[in-house]
């Protein structure tokens, strides 16, 4: 075979076969077939697409490009959540131990990455003692016991995807659905799981910014996981404005255990919930979604999430008391308010600016090489539709320095007060099972 003439049968809008994507995808990974003509291949999938059987080939050719996970000395069905990413998204902190509680297994294997905060690690690293440097034995045996662990990632997982994706980065080519859906999708079956729920955020904070654009990924993924045999589904949910109040790693820690009280913000509840309900009907827990639903209501209610929460945090050296007093957990130096310059209706958060406030206070990592401070971040007192007045706080900053000027300035920018009243934005706009 000649990379040659799979480049030309591609740009000619032709469908590879399962041999010339597993050809590329080796001669990728081992060295063999070089930059320029995989750049070549891509922009041709840019344009002209890929099949369902061509986008679940792509996907397992990367998957077999290195180690997957063995997960199967676990008991259940193990579904794995993923979020295509936002903006203090708490969720994957509050929806672990919520469905733990229930009986699913949660075997979560977390990187750090870049981004606005911390990963799900650097929260939970906020827990004094907490660490995620666990064997795969050590990871196995907690799963069974307490139905919940992370651990770090580890071996060498899907190569060819980090390959791809860098190449894809510098030549124009990371927005084609094809290539997006198949890169998250093979992450997630090389880390073992039976089922997917996914959670696909749309809006100015997420990577698809308009809603049609957010259910063809929503669809390609939801394809290509049910076509290689892995129960797949999907909600799009808004990121036009943060998740819940807090962003920041230590904020968002307090905020999850709040909604494990049943006393965290509305709109993040409900996700968690809806999300959570998936995941439980997915892992056979229950026998509908509105059984699960009123299962996960009753596991918030009677404490049994925050209680495994608690042994989850102790068994991996965590110290569990910051459960109930969250006041052990970091905390930044200074507060300051951001009042409002008008009366009014908030009709704007913009969700990735917001998130850079965020990070320019030392919430997440610019660089590889950055420091997080887990103390700092933002807490929002109002959200898109409230009511405020001249002079109110929007927000509370955290921070571990006097001067917050730039920071506050790019949240008078991105933050939006009208006069007439605005409506919420809708949490939950579509759920998609085939
Ligand atoms: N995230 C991924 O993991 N892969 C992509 O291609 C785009 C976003
Ligand atoms: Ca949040």
């Amino acid at each position: 075979m000649r990379m040659v003439d799979v480049i030309e049968k591609k740009r000619n809008g032709l469908a590879l076969s399962t041999e010339e994507i597993q050809f590329f995808i080796d001669g990728y990974t081992d060295g063999s077939i070089p930059d320029y003509q995989v750049s070549a291949l891509t922009m041709a999938i840019f344009f002209q697409g890929m099949t369902e059987k061509e986008r679940a080939d792509l996907t397992m050719a990367m998957v077999k490009s290195g180690d997957q996970i063995d997960l199967s000395a676990i008991e259940g069905v193990k579904v794995d959540k993923h979020s295509t990413g936002g903006v203090g998204d708490t969720t994957t902190l509050v929806l672990g131990p919520l469905v733990a509680a229930l009986g699913v297994p949660v075997a979560k294997m977390s990187g750090r990455g870049l981004g606005h905060t911390g990963g799900t690690i650097d929260k939970l690293e906020a827990v004094q003692g907490f660490h995620v440097e666990i064997d795969n034995e050590e990871f196995i045996h907690l799963v069974n016991q307490n139905k919940i662990a992370i651990i770090g990632q580890s071996g060498n997982l899907t190569p060819a995807d980090k390959k791809l994706y860098s190449l894809r980065d510098v030549t124009a080519t990371v927005d084609s659905i094809p290539l997006i859906a198949s890169s998250i999708m093979s992450k997630k079956i090389a880390a073992g799981a039976d089922a997917i729920v996914l959670d696909v955020k749309t809006g100015a904070g997420a990577f698809m910014k308009t809603l049609d654009d957010s259910r063809e990924l929503a669809k390609a993924m939801v394809n290509i996981g049910n076509n290689v045999g892995r129960r797949t589904m999907a909600v799009i949910s808004d990121m036009s404005q943060p998740l819940g109040f807090a962003i920041g790693n230590a904020l968002e820690v307090k905020e999850a255990i709040d909604t494990m009280k049943g006393e965290g913000p509305k709109d993040l509840t409900e996700l968690c919930l809806t999300l959570g309900s998936h995941m439980v009907y997915l892992a056979g827990k229950a026998e509908s979604l509105e059984d699960a639903r009123s299962k996960l209501e009753e596991v918030i209610r009677n404490g049994t999430a925050l209680e495994t929460f608690k042994v989850f945090l102790a068994s991996q050296g965590g110290d569990a008391s910051v459960v109930d007093q969250p006041e052990k957990l970091p905390q930044a130096k200074y507060q300051f308010e951001l009042e409002a310059k008008a009366a009014g209706y908030v009709s704007e958060i913009v969700a990735d600016e917001v998130g850079t406030a965020a990070m320019l206070l030392g919430a997440g990592r610019a660089t590889k090489e950055s420091v997080i401070d887990l103390a700092v971040g933002l807490v929002l007192k109002k959200k898109i539709g409230d009511k405020v007045e001249k002079g109110e706080s929007l927000l509370t900053i955290y921070s571990n320095s006097e001067e917050v000027n730039q920071v506050k300035e790019k949240l008078y920018e991105s933050i939006k007060i009208t006069s007439g009243y605005v409506a919420p934005p809708i949490l939950v706009h579509e759920e998609i099972t085939e």
